[in-house]
């Protein structure tokens, strides 16, 4: 499974990526304001820095939400840097514009997906990556995992090639859930990334080793 940030917070990407374990960045405008990046070309320069820091996907988001605005974002972002992936919304023109994007050979992530015919719908329009939301499925006590079985079965039955990149997750047991129901990629906080390493009897095991250690020394 491919582990992505989702942030847009240069640190947090670069202590990921300096862990060894980083295949990508996801963001969104929301992640775009809380660092205080705003303003067109403040979001394009902040997309570039990005980019120069990992060497995996990055997922940059369009603003507009018809069919030729989207387009226009599109190209500008996917011209920004090799690693660009157009993301865009779960909506009708989106659709149309990932099957643009997608015959023209640039990657695409369809984002705001909250159901299984959504998804479906992202595939035959030959999304990259499809995101399904599951952390906002279960703010609102619906079974977001639920969610990433049922596409993982729907594709599986077909062969279809999208990529399911399970978002909205928010702890480490999203990720290992994900893992166990083959979700193709996972992409959280870096708290969902780190809180992997952690295990008291990890701890304990090499207190105990050291001192043994120097006791012979
Ligand atoms: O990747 C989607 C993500 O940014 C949404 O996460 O935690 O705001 O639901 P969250």
């Amino acid at each position: 499974m491919k582990f992505f940030i989702d942030t847009a917070n240069l640190n947090d990407i670069a202590e990921a990526e300096a862990l060894g374990v980083l295949d990508g960045v996801t963001t969104n405008p929301s992640l775009m304001a809380k660092e205080g990046i705003t303003g067109a070309q403040n979001i394009l320069n902040h997309y570039k820095k990005i980019c120069e820091l990992v060497t995996g996907d990055v997922s940059a988001e369009v603003i507009a939400t018809d069919y030729n605005g989207m387009i226009q974002q599109g190209e500008e972002l996917a011209a920004l840097h090799s690693q660009i992936v157009v993301k865009l919304p779960m909506i009708a023109d989106g659709i149309k514009a990932c099957k643009y994007f997608s015959d023209k050979g640039i990657k695409t992530n369809v984002t705001l997906v909250f159901s299984a015919g959504q998804a479906l719908l992202a595939t035959k329009a030959g999304a990259t990556y499809v995101s399904p939301f599951l952390g906002r499925l279960d703010d609102i006590s619906t079974d977001g995992l639920h969610l990433i079985k049922e596409i993982r079965q729907i594709y599986d039955n077909y062969g279809f090639e999208t990529q399911i990149l399970s978002a909205s997750v928010r702890n480490t047991m999203h990720v290992i859930n994900c893992a166990k129901l083959g979700s193709d990629v996972m992409t959280g906080p870096l708290s969902s990334i780190t809180g992997l390493l952690k295990h008291p009897l990890t701890d304990i095991g090499l207190v105990q080793f050291l001192a043994d250690y120097k006791k012979g020394n």
